[in-house]
């Protein structure tokens, strides 16, 4: 399958530890265990989908849940493997997104689907691996969906870094000429949405909305003041960005967003 030849091409190489070590990179990380946090209670069992090498899964079972992670592309499978440290309960299968009928209904308490979404490019996918994830989450179980989000990543991608061409892509179609609502493909290789475009997707499940969060705000655009901060400074930054990153005027200027709902 397509997709799978580019995403296998990309994450065979990228460099995942070495954007985690920056400060910048961690607001995203810190920011998604927080709200984990907030639900999780002892004994809970956790489906992570879409594991990667498994820096929520492994980061979960060593604080002592049960963990089971799903992942599509081998090499993440093995680093994933490599990862795991004794004394963790833990297990991980091959397997996609879109069907997860090796795993029971209503079974999870918390379900984590931290990037599928970003590589799924018609909404009925996206909306199948969502009906999954909910599927095997129990009753009052909490699911997290993480998204990136287009106008974070044209202003850091584009306007800030040049890793992406702006005017090629009004030019290519990628991005409207009068919205600049971004349009993929599995060549491109992140599907890039809005809320407006989560809030539809999510519209005829009966699930509840509990947060809708700027899970790295403005970390991304702020990456080369945040990573000149020291320890004490950066806390600082920390405590703010928890304390704004609900609001509504800040929401679209994030690259990823975390969408939790109670199923
Ligand atoms: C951005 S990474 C995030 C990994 C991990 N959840 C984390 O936050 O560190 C996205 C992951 O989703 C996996 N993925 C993409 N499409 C998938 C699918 N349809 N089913 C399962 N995993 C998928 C990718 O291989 C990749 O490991």
């Amino acid at each position: 399958m397509q997709t799978m030849h580019y995403l296998n091409e990309f994450y065979s190489h990228y460099d995942e530890d070495g954007r985690l070590s920056k400060k910048h990179g961690s607001v995203e990380f810190l920011t998604t265990m927080r709200y984990i946090g907030k639900y999780i209670k002892p004994g809970d069992r956790v489906l992570e989908v879409g594991a990667g090498t498994g820096r929520y899964s492994h980061a979960l079972a060593r604080q002592g849940y049960t963990v089971d992670a799903v992942e599509l592309i081998g090499h993440n499978i093995d680093v994933f493997q490599n990862n795991t440290q004794p004394g963790e309960n833990i297990s991980i299968t091959q397997g996609n997104a879109l069907d997860l009928s090796a795993f029971s209904d209503n079974t999870y308490d918390i379900t984590l689907l931290l990037g599928p979404l970003y590589h799924l490019y018609t909404k009925e996918d996206k909306r199948q691996a969502l009906r999954e994830a909910i599927r095997v989450t129990r009753p009052g179980g909490v699911i997290f969906a993480a998204y990136v989000i287009s106008d974070g990543c044209l202003l850091d991608e584009g306007f800030l870094r040049g890793n992406i061409n702006v005017a090629e892509y009004v030019k290519t179609g990628l991005l409207d000429r009068e919205t600049f609502a971004a349009k993929s493909e599995p060549k491109d290789l992140f599907e890039l949405v809005r809320k407006e475009d989560v809030d539809e997707l999510m519209r005829d499940f009966p699930t509840t909305r509990l947060h809708y969060v700027a899970s790295d705000g403005c970390a991304l655009l702020l990456r080369y003041a945040i990573d000149a901060m020291d320890d004490e400074t950066f806390r600082l930054y920390l405590d703010y960005h928890f304390a704004t990153c609900e609001r509504a005027d800040l929401l679209g200027i994030t690259s990823h967003a975390l969408d939790v709902f109670r199923k």
